[in-house]
């Protein structure tokens, strides 16, 4: 099942259910908020959560594209990523977790065929509703006191019962907390309480439901292949980028999925800049320009094939040609670039000098320079 066909079935599954579909999702998070990305689905639904009527009603479903820079050192393993999507489904005070749950089961067994022996799943110990309904399914339960989800300090948060699947070869073993073979891919939220600036929890007026699966993990699930890098979603990006520049497995996977992030990010509306979500934007380009440079320095981004920008661009639905993210691309290529030849100089006359570099010169580099620690950094060890 293709990518596009799996977000298609699941939305369909939840219309035939009652949801209403939520549009037109960006990873610009809505104004007043201070994250500076999208990082889940129910995100942007906060307020709704909280007791707000929402326009569509009681019952929504999405895809919510997302960003995790928390994710950032575990890019390049087979089922992390800095841009991802979420299918989502909500229920304002409306059906419980155990319905979540039987629906959710009825989707990933009935309708898209998983195997239910790959099947496990964990919940919270205070739930007391959701391992009945899983010993009925015939899932195996385990509880765990991680089975708790906010969406930060502060805000509605609940225990949360989480699907996850066998990825190993052999019959399944251990649990997911022992063996890490058992990958997390649905979490279903029952948001009870809100917890204030004293970090007290106040019991919501109305119980909500909030689920998250992640879809390029499913998929990956779904085509029997290693890596969500392996998925149709990565084909066209795995096509073009080790012809274009010969790096490792694990650095062709950061190269791919920075740059892939890095058009999402811009065709939200983003450009590099030294803070917030430029800055973001800005250190996933630069990590992909270090790794690049580090064998040949002459390679660069304006090698990226349109088809490939477009294959990105069409998926999310960006309204940005492939003309307009290149040129953001090669400006902050070339920004990099004599960012590291000034850089190297000022270095360099700086290690003649005095020696090994104190934290005294790191901030002198930055604050005279505008030489970053990490950049710098990247110079001493290239
Ligand atoms: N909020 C939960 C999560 O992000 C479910 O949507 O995992």
């Amino acid at each position: 099942m293709k990518t596009d066909q799996l977000v298609r079935t699941f939305v369909d599954f939840y219309l035939e259910r009652g949801h209403r579909e939520i549009i037109g999702t960006t990873l610009i998070p809505p104004p007043g908020d201070p994250v500076l990305f999208t990082t889940s689905g129910m995100h942007p639904l906060t307020a709704n959560i909280e007791g707000r009527p929402h326009p569509l009603g009681r019952r929504l479903v999405d895809v919510q594209r997302c960003l995790r820079t928390t994710d950032l050192d575990e890019v390049g393993d087979d089922t992390h990523l800095t841009t991802f999507e979420m299918l989502g489904t909500w229920s304002f005070g409306d059906y419980d977790g155990p319905q979540s749950l039987r629906w959710g089961y009825e989707l990933l067994v009935g309708r898209l065929g998983l195997d239910v022996r790959r099947l496990h799943a964990t919940v919270h110990p205070t739930d007391l509703l959701a391992p009945p309904i899983w010993s009925e399914l015939g899932v195996p339960v385990e509880h765990t006191g991680e089975n708790w989800w906010s969406n930060g300090p502060t805000g509605p948060c609940g225990p949360d019962s989480e699907i996850f699947y066998w990825s190993g070869d052999g019959p399944p073993t251990g649990t997911p907390t022992t063996d890490d073979r058992w990958v997390e891919i649905w979490n279903h939220v029952t948001m009870l309480y809100r917890r204030g600036e004293d970090g007290a929890l106040t019991p919501l007026e109305q119980p909500s439901v909030d689920t998250g699966l992640g879809l390029e993990r499913l998929v990956t699930i779904l085509q029997g292949v290693q890596s969500v890098h392996h998925t149709d979603t990565f084909l066209p990006w795995r096509h073009h980028v080790p012809g274009l520049w010969p790096l490792d497995e694990t650095d062709t996977r950061v190269v791919c999925d920075h740059l892939r992030s890095a058009i999402v990010v811009i065709g939200d509306g983003v450009r590099p800049s030294n803070t917030g979500r430029g800055y973001v934007l800005r250190r996933l380009l630069r990590r992909v320009l270090t790794l690049l440079w580090r064998d040949k320095p002459g390679r660069t981004l304006a090698d990226l094939p349109d088809d490939l920008l477009s294959h990105t661009i069409d998926h999310f639905r960006l309204l940005i040609s492939p003309p307009e993210v290149r040129t953001v691309l090669l400006d902050e290529e070339r920004r990099f670039r004599d960012l590291l030849i000034r850089g190297r100089q000022i270095v360099s006359r700086r290690l003649t000098r005095s020696g090994p570099l104190t934290d005294a010169d790191f901030r002198d580099l930055h604050d005279t320079h505008g030489l970053p620690r990490d950049l710098v950094e990247t110079l001493l060890n290239p």
